[in-house]
């Protein structure tokens, strides 16, 4: 990969040891993918962060990272806890050093120290054709397909380096002609409330490549489809008819034709008698927490089922006036951790949630193995009120 005379001086040790690894990680990424060469990004979204996922390990490599600081915005993705919440998430004082020192570790180096999925609300949003590196595949899924961003899916490691060095390697999605479609997806339905989340697990799980839906949802319908899909399979970017910024040359090349029928998603459902309702992964948008108010307002909560909602500081903020008339009906809308990462999924049983994502790592033994149930909004709400 051709360097320039300033990023061989960095990969030579010229700002020390630690921005020398960061370039050597970038250089070894462009030459396994074939990059060109090195090109400047405007945004970072790290992953890695919750103690549950990184371990001593990765807090041990973010510590050696002494002195090193980004070169872009720069977020996290969410971590074990709510600090206002350690008790009903049962975090041990020991898990909660550790993952204050991961937190530390990262804000040294000039990380916002805010902790969400879903940045491109209000923290750190990017711009149609702006490329950026983000790790967190739901997002990365977000930023490619409904803002026209340009990522690739970074790991927590590369993530990392390209915040640091400011820049990524040129390929992959960061090429126009890797961006358009692969498959053309039929549908012999008109997906509606939960059919989202379940059609992005099944997609996921049949193709590899861009998909094209002819499909009419809002921007939260595809942020579950895309998360979930990204979740089951290794998708980065999906088109939508008349609605992603970059769907009128995505059929451009050629392309596979899949049809899915009602049929194969409804073997992804199932009912469960649930005890935690969990919205919010990923987290959630302000028009959700609205919605989510709106229903529950004046009711009462059931006293057997528990309602928590996850969201980015920001949107909390944003929607305060949402967040009391969820907290006065019996909810809690938690911030800086989610479903999957925190130890709700050790906690209870039986989750009911709108998310594909956390029913595809919700249900393996790593998160804890509860039994989940993906519904829509709606119907998870009815299940919480008396
Ligand atoms: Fe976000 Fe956690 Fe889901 S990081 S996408 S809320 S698993």
């Amino acid at each position: 990969m051709y360097l320039t005379k300033e990023e061989e001086r960095i990969l030579d040790g010229d700002l020390g040891e630690n921005y020398a690894k960061m370039m050597r990680i970038l250089v070894k990424i462009g030459d396994i993918y074939g990059a060109e060469r090195l090109i400047p990004i405007t945004s970072a979204q790290i992953s890695g962060v919750s103690y549950n996922t990184i371990g001593d390990h990765g807090l041990y490599f973010l510590k050696s990272l002494r002195g090193v600081k980004v070169k872009v915005p720069t977020t996290l993705n969410p971590l074990g806890f709510d600090e206002k919440h350690l008790d009903e998430l049962k975090v041990n004082k020991e898990f909660y050093r550790k993952q204050m020192e991961i937190v530390e570790a990262y804000t040294r180096m000039g990380i916002m120290p805010t902790a969400t999925c879903t940045p491109y609300y209000f923290d750190n949003v990017p711009k149609f054709g702006e490329h950026i590196a983000w790790a967190e595949s739901s997002a990365v899924i977000y930023a490619n397909s409904i803002i026209g961003a340009r990522t690739n899916r970074e790991g927590a490691v590369t993530a990392l380096a390209s915040a640091i060095i400011g820049k990524t390697p040129l390929y992959g999605l960061h090429l126009s002609e890797n961006r358009r479609a692969t498959h053309v997806i039929h549908l012999d339905f008109e997906p509606q409330g939960e059919d989202f989340p379940l059609l992005g697990l099944y997609v996921g799980k049949i193709i590899r490549g861009i998909p094209y839906f002819k499909v009419r949802g809002n921007r939260d319908d595809f942020k579950l489809m895309g998360a979930a899909m990204a979740a089951s399979g290794s998708i980065a970017m999906f088109h939508v008819e008349n609605f992603t910024p970059e769907y009128v040359d995505a059929l451009s090349g050629k392309v596979e034709r899949i049809t899915v029928e009602k049929k194969d998603i409804e073997n992804e459902k199932k009912d469960v008698n649930v005890e935690l309702v969990a919205i919010g992964c990923p987290h959630v948008s302000l028009e959700e927490l609205k919605r989510i108010a709106e229903y529950v307002k004046g009711k009462r909560k059931r006293r057997d089922v528990t309602l928590w909602v996850f969201a980015a500081k920001s949107v909390r903020t944003q929607g305060k006036e949402y967040v009391k008339i969820i907290e006065d009906f019996g909810g809690l809308v938690m911030v800086d951790t989610c479903v999957v990462v925190s130890n709700a999924g050790k906690i209870f049983r039986r989750i009911g949630t709108t998310s594909g994502k956390a029913a595809f790592y919700l249900s393996k033994e790593k998160f804890g193995g509860a039994e989940v149930m993906v519904a829509d909004l709606y119907t998870l709400l009815r299940s919480v009120v008396e």
